[in-house]
């Protein structure tokens, strides 16, 4: 293991990137507790077996790797996490793992979940709007019946402490076509939910058409999940963002003004909000998809909740406290779950799982939320300071030089030249490649690379 670092059960690991794979994957099993099996399961480089495949989706031919990386430096409520993140965009782990040091060194994340219920939708029609009422008083006489039938559905998901909660009624009296919808919340607990939400509101369907005399039309879930709310909140010593540099000298407070108006310009326009959230949901999205979650769902839902507050807006928050430190915020929906769908199926989602210590869900939705608002915080801390295509152009030239053909120390020499020279392109890493072969045979002018 690498004396870089610093303690195993700290997840605060200095130079964890400079590791060979092997020493990443010490590193991993120690701080994860991981059986020499599980790690040999990521050496197989997490191809699904296509039984699985298979059974997941129709018509497989195969399974589709990406790459799966280590956030480092997570502290959350004071839990130290490394946190896996499986996602194709380069600097993505980099940004996380940075700013959450920063916040690490800050005192960490402060986390918590804001509310726990999924929605699901039942919609009425063949109603006249002046009838509205009447419905409305009809389903809160039957309220209590509704619930419990809702639960007879679900009965195990009683047992474990969820189940329905409430129904709600909402109106479209001026829609082209009236209608109202039923919001029925539940409560299921460890799982995502999209199933039982299901098949609950169409369990409820035929018996509120016959309390209410109405026809049912859609019975779904809504993927606005904002009864699923997670917030995670940091706060920065001023000091730790400043930037000194041959270029540039700016001091840490300098550092988190600009970002509070990076913040004001994203919350402001809708076409900086959604290069913005994009940003955040950098964060969240690799963990979703190493855990196995539906993360259409919660892309769908995080850019929905943006706007409802009646225009798109920032979902993140940040300000300076009255010492000129920064606070930031992030309030976002997360539908998730750690059971169900593929979470306990996928080998690499179990493992993505263990490596977070087998949270519950709640804890998973707080991990994202820090995430995103990791990488919300590096991206605007570049932007404001160095631009962000500097760290993109190094890691784009290591993509590009391997997809010219570079094999082991050419591709880390290939791309040094390309960004030296600041000729990141395509063509240039061909060109280049060939002048690295020639010269490592000795047939190259060093000091004129043929770009
Ligand atoms: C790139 O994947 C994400 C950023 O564009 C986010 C932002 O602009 O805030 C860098």
């Amino acid at each position: 293991m690498s004396k870089n670092v610093l303690s195993l059960k700290s997840s605060r690991l200095t130079g964890f990137y400079k590791l060979e794979r092997g020493g990443r994957l010490d590193v991993l099993r120690e701080f994860s507790d991981l059986p020499v099996d599980q790690t040999r399961l990521i050496g197989q480089d997490g191809s699904l077996p296509f039984d699985l495949a298979n059974l997941f989706i129709e018509n497989a031919i195969g399974s589709y790797p990406l790459p799966l990386g280590i956030a480092t430096n997570f502290k959350i409520n004071n839990k130290d996490y490394i946190v896996p993140m499986a996602v194709e965009e380069s600097s993505v782990l980099a940004a996380a793992s940075n700013a959450a040091k920063v916040i690490y060194d800050s005192g960490g994340f402060k986390t918590k979940s804001l509310s726990s219920l999924m929605i699901g939708q039942i919609q009425l029609l063949d109603i006249h709007p002046s009838d509205f009422n009447q419905v409305e008083v009809l389903i809160d006489l039957n309220k209590t019946k509704l619930l419990q039938l809702a639960d007879e559905t679900h009965p195990r998901l009683k047992m474990r402490g969820g189940g329905a909660r409430d129904i709600e009624v909402r109106s479209f009296p001026d829609a082209e076509i009236p209608f109202m919808v039923l919001h029925v919340l539940l409560d299921t607990q460890e799982a995502m939910g999209a199933n039982i939400v299901n098949t609950v509101c169409e369990r409820l369907a035929p018996e509120i058409e016959k309390i209410t005399g109405c026809r049912v039309g859609l019975k779904i879930l809504s993927n606005f999940a904002d009864r699923k709310i997670f917030q995670a909140k940091c706060q920065i010593k001023s000091s730790l963002l400043a930037i000194n540099e041959t270029h540039l000298n700016l001091s840490g407070e300098d550092v988190a003004k600009r970002i509070v108006e990076a913040f004001v310009f994203a919350d402001n326009d809708i076409y900086r909000a959604t290069t913005h959230n994009k940003g955040i949901m950098n964060g969240v999205d690799p963990i979703a998809i190493a855990t196995g979650n539906d993360w259409r769902a919660i892309e769908a839902g995080a850019h929905a909740y943006a706007a409802h507050r009646g225009r798109y807006r920032s979902l993140s928050k940040w300000s300076l406290l009255p010492n000129g430190d920064l606070e930031g915020e992030l309030n976002i929906p997360l539908q998730l779950g750690t059971v169900g769908g593929v979470t306990r199926l996928h080998p690499m989602a179990r493992l993505s799982l263990q490596i977070l210590g087998n949270p519950r869900s709640d804890e998973l939705g707080q991990i994202m939320a820090s995430a995103g608002l990791a990488t919300n915080l590096s991206a605007l801390r570049a932007l404001v300071t160095t631009g962000i295509q500097r760290g993109h152009m190094r890691m784009h030239a290591k993509n590009l030089a391997l997809a010219a053909g570079a094999h082991g120390e050419e591709i880390e020499q290939l791309a040094n030249l390309l960004v030296a020279e600041q000729k990141v392109s395509a063509t240039a890493a061909e060109k280049v490649l060939i002048g690295i072969r020639e010269r490592n045979q000795g047939t190259f002018d060093l000091e004129s690379p043929p770009l």
